[in-house]
């Protein structure tokens, strides 16, 4: 049984408590106000990470001695050198700036030749031979790619995150490429955003492991192995917020809000190593995060202790100006630089004006000189001055290896979430479906191809790799045995291809619908959508196939939950499948023909209808809460003046946590170890070992399987605090396991619950551990389950 909640969280919020100890002793006394001088008296808190040697230190510095004040903001300059893919500057001189020493820093250059070419001109041709380093969205893969971020978040297994993100490195690195813009960790509630396919869904505990998973995988134990490539959390913060879910909108976070659920990822990651970290496009509460010194300075730098490189977004200095905090161009590179961001990406404005603006004595040198400081600390950590080209032999037989598309399919297989899989008349569940099947036909637009596997962020991930549905299904069953029709295109269909489909339908014994999003396009950056429901005609297909009687199993392909309360209604099985990757086919069919046994959770609420949104699990009370949650009209006065809908229900189509697999778990109650719990919470951060008393909390409860297969499951445990200084969410969740039982098995499932589980974000601005009651869920997911009652005392009763 692995524990994921002893064996990393508790670490991760520990030093999480640490830093909030940090800022309240910062408070107590400002003028030692610098995470530097609080953690001194703290030393076994918060140690550095690996990359940040001081051996390394004499070396910045001696360097840092030699530059001139242009060279010195070169390297805070950034651009894309490869295909453009969004607004830039136009440039194309980037030889002749090399050479002058002019940049620190290119992306999307993505074979081992073209690195190796700019590389030579930095080290060769330019005065102080500093290198470059190279950077790419490297988000769920490079050459072998896996399934979406939203996918791998399904497999709530951050150790997988971990693998895919260690193969993405060593294919990334084999061209050079040593920083990838990843892991996407926004906290996403609103799935109109496009992006949130990019991310790890809507809960601050499960993206803060995956956060830190991902950063350990893509950076390795040591920054300085030539597979290793730094990460780069991003977009640091609030990005997910956007308004009506419409991309790059305005964000309103309260702190308390802001210190609960969007910053812990960020810390999380950082606290894991990350050398990187991207400055956002939003702005939050009227500052953009381009230029905002309370995220950049004071917590990220000050409370945090990083000191690694802040980059900012695609042009998001320049783009100060449209928010109406500069006039022009040097006022916006001098907000960001002064707000903290180091490197800007792509803008220019830093090579144009922040050398004048030093001149002008509106910007110090002093700190200029930090900034750079942050920049070289990273190359050095990289290797890259002892190491800046990369093997051109080796490039090609990195890729797609063996190993790597084996836990590509893996991953693919543990991310599907079956979200409905009804009896047939015969009193047997439609999946799994049998081997002896005679004939099934696969129908839509993502059942056959190959590009709409990679979703939004495909990499250097080639269509051509991927294997479909209709390819995997041909290869288990027989050509003969396989009748496909397309049905319909993504946003179009005509009749003819729906009868088509309809008539392949009718002549098999079951029909395999492959609909939804078409990934590249419809996902992602830039793609909000403010309708949620199948594109084109994609439901009227759904329709005339169900209309057949065949039974039927839709595969949902999409970056996000789609609201589809037809489908959930009329077809027996549905599962969410996101966008797999290379082995989508053969994950798919396996797990269609029950070899792989679902076992993926839901990262994020999935709503019934749109005016729901922005729906999530974890939301704080109302002071009318309704009663009856599913009810649709009220009956009575009683329930007129509370909080809900007159014509929807408050609850979603699934919950958080939620997922099904081919056997039905039963919980027993949740039985805790003692009836009250004394915490005294200025020893949650200091004491290292144990801060919740002489014995820890047990939470647990007995989880059987009644069904015949041996199944795996993700049991959730989590937490409300009532009567504390601020109101709490109604659950949030603070630990989970995954759990494997055989079939008719009983297995009782412990969770050593620690202080932080009852740590909040209080009204004086400190986390802490108040008095309160709380309830403790052990459960399937994020609604189901009876709660069990403690008492959590503190010092002051
Ligand atoms: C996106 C980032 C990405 C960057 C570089 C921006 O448009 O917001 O997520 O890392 O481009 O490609």
């Amino acid at each position: 049984m692995f524990s994921y909640f002893r064996n990393r969280s508790l670490l991760q919020f520990r030093s999480f408590f640490f830093c909030t100890l940090v800022a309240f002793a910062c408070f107590l006394a400002p003028h030692s106000a610098s995470a530097q001088a609080t953690s001194a008296a703290y030393p076994t808190a918060q140690p550095a990470p690996e990359w940040d040697d001081p051996s390394i230190e004499p070396r910045v510095e001696e360097l840092l001695k030699k530059m001139t004040l242009e060279e010195k903001v070169g390297q805070l300059v950034q651009y894309s050198a490869g295909q453009p893919t969004g607004p830039g500057t136009g440039r194309t001189d980037y030889n002749d700036m090399l050479t002058k020493g002019q940049i620190g820093a290119l992306f999307n250059v993505v074979t081992a030749k073209e690195t190796n070419a700019f590389q030579r001109i930095a080290v060769e041709e330019s005065r102080l031979h500093i290198p470059l380093i190279f950077g790419l969205d490297v988000i769920h893969g490079f050459r072998t790619e896996f399934p979406i971020p939203l996918g791998i978040s399904a497999t709530w297994d951050p150790l997988l995150a971990e693998r895919a993100a260690r193969v993405a490195a060593r294919e990334a690195s084999a061209t050079g490429v040593r920083w990838t813009f990843s892991p996407m960790i926004d906290i996403t509630r609103d799935p109109r955003w496009g992006r949130t396919a990019e991310g790890n869904g809507e809960d601050p505990f499960l993206d803060s492991a995956f956060a830190q998973a991902y950063v350990r995988g893509y950076q390795g134990r040591h920054l300085n192995n030539a597979e290793s490539i730094l990460a780069c959390p991003k977009h640091y913060v609030g990005y997910g917020a956007a308004e009506g879910g419409r991309d790059y909108n305005t964000t309103e976070i309260s702190e308390h809000t802001l210190r609960e659920i969007y910053l812990p990822p960020f810390h999380s990651a950082i606290d894991a190593g990350a050398g990187t970290i991207m400055s956002a496009f939003n702005s939050l509460n009227g500052i953009p995060t381009s230029a905002n010194p309370f995220t950049l300075k004071k917590i990220l730098r000050q409370e945090w202790g990083f000191r690694g490189i802040v980059d900012s977004d695609w042009t998001s200095v320049a783009e100060l100006m449209n928010h109406g905090i500069a006039n022009d161009g040097a006022t916006a590179a001098r907000k960001a630089f002064q707000a903290g961001v180091d490197m800007d990406m792509v803008s220019s404005l830093y090579h144009d004006h922040l050398a004048d603006l030093v001149h002008s004595g509106q910007v110090s040198e002093t700190d200029i000189d930090e900034a750079v400081r942050h920049v070289l600390r990273i190359k050095f950590a990289l290797g890259l001055f002892e190491n800046p080209f990369v093997d051109e032999k080796k490039e090609s037989s990195a890729m797609l290896q063996p190993e790597a598309v084996a836990l590509s399919r893996e991953v693919a297989e543990r991310s599907v979430v079956l979200l409905k899989n009804d009896l047939l008349s015969s009193a047997t569940p439609l999946l799994p479906l049998s081997p002896d099947v005679k004939s099934v036909a696969v129908i839509g637009p993502l059942a056959d191809d190959g590009a709409a596997m990679m979703g939004s962020w495909g990499g250097l991930g080639n269509g051509r790799d991927a294997v479909t549905l209709r390819a995997a299904l041909n290869q288990k069953l027989g050509e003969a045995r396989v009748h496909y029709a397309k049905g319909a295109e993504f946003s179009t269909a005509t009749d003819a291809q729906i009868k088509a489909a309809a008539d392949a339908a009718k002549g098999s014994d079951v029909a395999i619908l492959a609909l939804g999003e078409n990934g590249p396009e419809m996902t992602g950056e830039a793609a909000s959508r403010a309708h949620l429901d199948l594109p084109g005609r994609q439901e009227q297909l759904l329709e005339a196939v169900v209309e057949t009687g065949k039974p039927v199993v839709l595969l949902v392909f999409s970056g996000r939950p789609l609201i589809l309360p037809w489908a959930f209604q009329h077809v027996p099985s549905v599962l969410a499948v996101w966008f797999p990757g290379i082995q989508a086919g053969p994950a798919l069919v396996r797990t269609l023909f029950g070899e792989n046994i679902p076992s993926g959770k839901l990262s994020m609420t999935w709503p019934r209808s749109l005016g729901q949104i922005p729906l999530y699990y974890n939301a704080l009370s109302t002071g009318r809460p309704a009663t009856q949650d599913e009810a649709r009209f009220p009956n009575g006065h009683d329930e007129k003046f509370v909080s809900r809908y007159i014509d929807e229900s408050n609850s979603p189509q699934f919950p958080f946590g939620f997922g099904l697999t081919y056997a039905t778990l039963r919980y027993g109650p949740v039985e805790l170890n003692k009836p009250e719990l004394r915490l005294d919470w200025l020893r949650v951060g200091l004491n290292k070992s144990s801060s919740s008393g002489p014995a820890p909390l047990l939470a647990s409860a007995n989880v059987t399987n009644s069904g015949s297969l041996t199944v795996t499951e993700t049991v959730q445990l989590y937490v409300r605090l009532e009567g504390t200084s601020v109101s709490e969410p109604v659950r949030a969740l603070k630990g989970f396991q995954r759990v494997t039982l055989a079939a008719g098995e009983t297995k009782r499932v412990v969770f050593t619950v620690p202080a932080e589980a009852f740590a909040l974000w209080n009204d004086q601005n400190v986390f802490t551990v108040e008095a309160a009651r709380a309830t403790i869920w052990i459960s399937g997911d994020s609604r189901s389950g009876t709660g069990a009652a403690i008492e959590i005392r503190n010092k002051a009763n």
